[in-house]
């Protein structure tokens, strides 16, 4: 098997399925949730229904890209871009290089900004399960934890993980922009399609009606412990 950085730079090149169907759903979901996350928690009021709802599908998928990250496609799986102190240091010096090859999944800096969405997402929503607006709208756990874990969790909530997330959100549209104008990686498009031109002996991520179905029986689990969580 080829490592995780598979070079580009090899004779034959031919589309090869890097991002499977679910981790491309993942994906675009996330974003389309996320957005409105932010538009629901600024308007507010009656919006706040929607808010929590969506915070609750954010949080199936990440339940759901964990689980992934471990049986999902090649290039999805955490093991195809740990970022390792040693991964990163070598990336960051094959930047100078313009022959050096590309990663085919996630370089190791985009492995480092996945996981801290992982956890920075779930963190804004277990925090909001426990925030509490003082007015009319409480998250689910407000009821069994302290007042102290209440206070903590709606200034997490509302003045710190919000604007975390924001940065990350700004890094992240930054690089994705500067891999594909400066260094003319086609990154967008292969977050649409699934695939990226390399090299064919490039292993390819598996995803066929059997692992869509997985992915989908998958995500079901996780929205069904998210349902259990939010009704305890
Ligand atoms: C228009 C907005 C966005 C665009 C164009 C975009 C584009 C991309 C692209 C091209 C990748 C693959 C990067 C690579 O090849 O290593 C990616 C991955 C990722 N993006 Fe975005 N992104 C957007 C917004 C967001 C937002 C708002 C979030 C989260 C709040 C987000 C979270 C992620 C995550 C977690 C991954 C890793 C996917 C995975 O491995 O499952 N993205 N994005």
């Amino acid at each position: 098997m080829k490592p995780a950085n598979a070079p580009l730079n090899s004779s034959t090149v031919t589309p090869r399925r890097v991002w499977d169907l679910p981790t491309r759903v993942f994906h675009w979901l996330l974003l389309t949730a996320v957005v409105g996350l932010v538009i629901t928690g600024n308007v507010g009021n009656d919006w706040l229904y929607w808010h929590f709802r969506l915070g609750y599908l954010v949080l199936s998928l990440v339940l759901f890209r964990v689980v992934w990250g471990v049986v999902g496609g090649h290039w999805s799986r955490f093991a195809s871009f740990l970022p390792t102190p040693g991964r990163i240091a070598a990336y960051l010096r094959s930047l100078r290089d313009p022959d050096a090859s590309h990663p085919a999944g996630h370089n190791p800096l985009g492995g480092l900004s996945v996981l801290a969405f992982l956890f920075l997402l779930a963190a804004q929503v277990l925090s909001g399960f426990m925030s509490d607006d003082e007015i009319a709208n409480s998250g689910p756990w407000v009821a069994h934890v302290s007042e102290r874990w209440v206070e903590w969790a709606t200034w997490y909530h509302t003045e710190v993980g919000k604007l975390l997330i924001l940065v990350l959100v700004l890094l992240h549209l930054g690089a994705v922009a500067w891999y594909q104008r400066v260094k003319g990686q086609r990154l967008v498009q292969a977050m649409v399609t699934g695939d990226k031109a390399l090299p064919a002996d490039t292993p390819a991520s598996r995803d066929t009606a059997l692992t869509r179905l997985l992915a989908l029986m998958v995500w079901a689990a996780c929205g069904y412990a998210v349902y259990l969580w939010v009704n305890v």
